[in-house]
């Protein structure tokens, strides 16, 4: 009988070689460590430099997760990258796939924001189920440093870059619970980085748009209420598809965007402080790969072990939301 279950059995992580800190910002903008500490629970992130790319760091948190899955590149059946900032407007994931030798691997870019590594988990287990695929290296991988206003305190302050990853694997027991996805695009102007059209004069009928990327914008009030009602909504929704309930969880983790947005879901969702994972203090938020760094972290700490139950909650712009229940190990 085929495999049609899925087990999550690898996972790595990788961050640029330098970091900054609270004090550090001080000296780019007009704010101070006890603004970002209170607020955000943020002390430090790891940004690239310019010689740095996505690619390097995504296939370095991709090649550690292969090493714990016991698997060999050769192996690799399909390689998602989550990301909003790849190398390659194109994608980077066929980067990624010739820089690990995963010659036998389709690889394609998956566009979420901060929620793209759930919606890659889900994307992943699809191919899984169908049984068109066995093994599937899922990344999650951004450099949002290219794109922050450093003159904007608002923004600045809140994001770093990093890799993470993970390897699923068809098996036997569907360790993958429940899910639930969803978007909202009319409050897309609440948080994005969009392109601006510049027209130029191509014929005398025609205009076409050379223009350019803007700055990260976000309005923070309104996505923290947007995080704080919809990401316990969710996870509850994911529950209830994996017929469990909150006292079931061994783990709470969620994208890492703001210790204050953490301890609120965990309050409202009366998960007790001491089973929800946070890492934002060293890494700031990193996008697409806050969940896999996060969970990474906590696998090679030894917290979360075999069989464990995580809740694992994204959310961010467009706007995305999604949440997967799943159990670690085969
Ligand atoms: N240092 C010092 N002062 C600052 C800073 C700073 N870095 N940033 C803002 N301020 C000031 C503001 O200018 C404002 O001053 P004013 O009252 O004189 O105008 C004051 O602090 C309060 O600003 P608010 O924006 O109201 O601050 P708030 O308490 O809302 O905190 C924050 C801002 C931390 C961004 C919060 O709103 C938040 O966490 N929002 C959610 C962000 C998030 O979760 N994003 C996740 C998605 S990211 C993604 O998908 C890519």
């Amino acid at each position: 009988m085929q495999n049609l279950g899925i087990a999550i059995t690898g996972s790595g992580s990788a961050v640029p070689e330098t970091f900054l800190n609270n004090q550090g910002m001080t000296e780019l903008v007009d704010t101070s460590d006890e603004w970002i500490t209170t607020r955000t629970g943020i002390r430090q992130r790891y940004l690239a430099s310019c010689h740095e790319s996505l690619t390097q760091i995504a296939s370095a948190a991709a090649k550690q997760a292969m090493a714990m899955a016991g698997i060999t590149a050769q192996e690799i059946d399909l390689i998602l990258l989550a990301t909003s900032t790849p190398d390659d407007l194109f994608g980077s994931a066929c980067q990624i796939q010739g820089e690990l030798g995963a010659t036998r691997a389709v690889a394609f870019d998956l566009t979420a924001a901060c929620s793209g590594f759930v919606f890659g988990m889900v994307t992943a287990a699809q191919y899984i189920r169908t049984g068109v695929f066995q093994n599937v290296l899922l990344i999650g991988a951004d450099i949002l440093s290219r794109w922050v206003d450093w003159q904007d305190r608002r923004t600045c302050v809140l994001f770093g870059d990093g890799a993470g990853a993970v390897v699923l694997q068809a098996n036997q027991s569907d360790r993958l619970l429940g899910f639930e996805l969803k978007s909202d695009g009319t409050q897309n102007s609440n948080l994005n980085l969009t392109y601006v059209p510049q027209c130029q004069q191509l014929t005398a009928d025609l205009a076409v748009s050379t223009g350019n990327f803007q700055f990260i914008s976000m309005n923070g009030k309104e996505v923290y209420k947007f995080a704080v009602q919809k990401v316990p909504e969710i996870i509850d929704k994911a529950l209830f598809r994996a017929q469990l309930t909150v006292e079931d969880i061994d783990w709470l983790l969620l994208h890492q965007a703001n210790q204050r947005i953490l301890d609120a879901v965990a309050q409202r969702l009366k998960i007790p402080e001491q089973k929800v994972i946070s890492n934002l203090a060293s890494y700031g938020n990193t996008s697409a790969a806050s969940i896999p760094l996060a969970l990474d972290e906590a696998v090679r700490e030894g917290k979360i072990q075999n069989n464990h139950i995580i809740a694992a909650s994204g959310f961010g712009a467009g706007l995305t939301w999604g949440s997967v229940i799943f159990q670690w190990g085969k």
